[in-house]
């Protein structure tokens, strides 16, 4: 079983300004987990906190969406060529935040994660069912159509995160089984395949969001296949987030 070692700190419209040093020095001296990798995906003006001194820091710095053009009349939005300019090597696409609120279709995501991955950036793709769709059955459909969409143009992509994220369970304090997570690890994987994207020889990870938090950790890091969390509301106080990485590791 591939260790669980990658952990995503996604803040959300939540910090200020001074956060991003004062946590990343906070996280560093808590973490005892060495295998951890780690990334803090704060809000945009917060990005050009992480200075490059840190580039041998654990803690690698992630946004939390890009647009997919490289500049333009594009009111409020963000390349990802100016964030990987601002020492950024990750950022989030297509969370469920995003599809909703932002009207976010396959289309669009579809065409950030190339933009991403143009920039040098590695994708965060976020895929997820709503409480409706697992009820109806729906689940290995939507799954499997959200990751064959975002990353139709991806078969050579060398490294992306995919990261499931059930609608019902972001910000409620549900989570699905470990039988249900390791259900739809698989489905990514197929659905990866039917891309030929190798899951086995490149740097593609599967990892698990929605309530995760330092009192459930232990219990989800049994699902087969995952790598690792990607965390919301728990990665706001650094030492729920530290016990999160420290937590052991299935
Ligand atoms: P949560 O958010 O951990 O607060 O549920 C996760 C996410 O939306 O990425």
């Amino acid at each position: 079983m591939k260790k669980t070692n990658l952990f995503i700190a996604n803040w959300k419209m939540n910090g200020s300004r001074g956060d991003v040093a004062k946590f990343i020095d906070g996280l560093e001296k808590l973490i005892t987990n060495s295998q951890a990798e780690i990334v803090l995906c704060p809000p945009f003006p917060l990005l050009s906190e992480y200075s490059s001194r840190r580039k041998k820091s654990k803690v690698k710095l992630g946004a939390q969406d890009c647009h997919y053009a490289k500049n333009g009349a594009y009111t409020g939005d963000v390349s990802a060529d100016l964030l990987a300019s601002f020492e950024s090597s990750y950022v989030i696409i297509g969370h469920s935040e995003r599809r909703t609120m932002h009207n976010e279709h396959s289309e669009i995501i579809n065409k950030k994660v190339s933009a991403a991955s143009a920039a040098g950036l590695t994708p965060i793709l976020c895929v997820g069912e709503t409480y409706n769709q697992r009820e109806s059955n729906q689940v290995r459909e939507v799954i499997s159509n959200q990751v064959r969409a975002a990353l139709a143009s991806e078969s050579k992509c060398e490294h992306i995160v995919i990261a499931y994220e059930p609608v019902w369970s972001i910000g409620t304090g549900k989570t699905p089984t470990v039988k249900e997570i390791a259900e739809v690890c698989t489905i990514v994987k197929e659905s990866l395949s039917y891309l030929g994207i190798e899951t086995g020889k490149k740097k593609i990870h599967i990892l698990y969001g929605g309530s995760v938090s330092d009192d459930n950790v232990a219990e989800l890091s049994k699902v087969e296949g995952l790598s690792g969390f990607l965390v919301g509301s728990a990665s706001l106080d650094v030492k729920k987030f530290a016990n999160i990485i420290n937590a052991k590791q299935g």
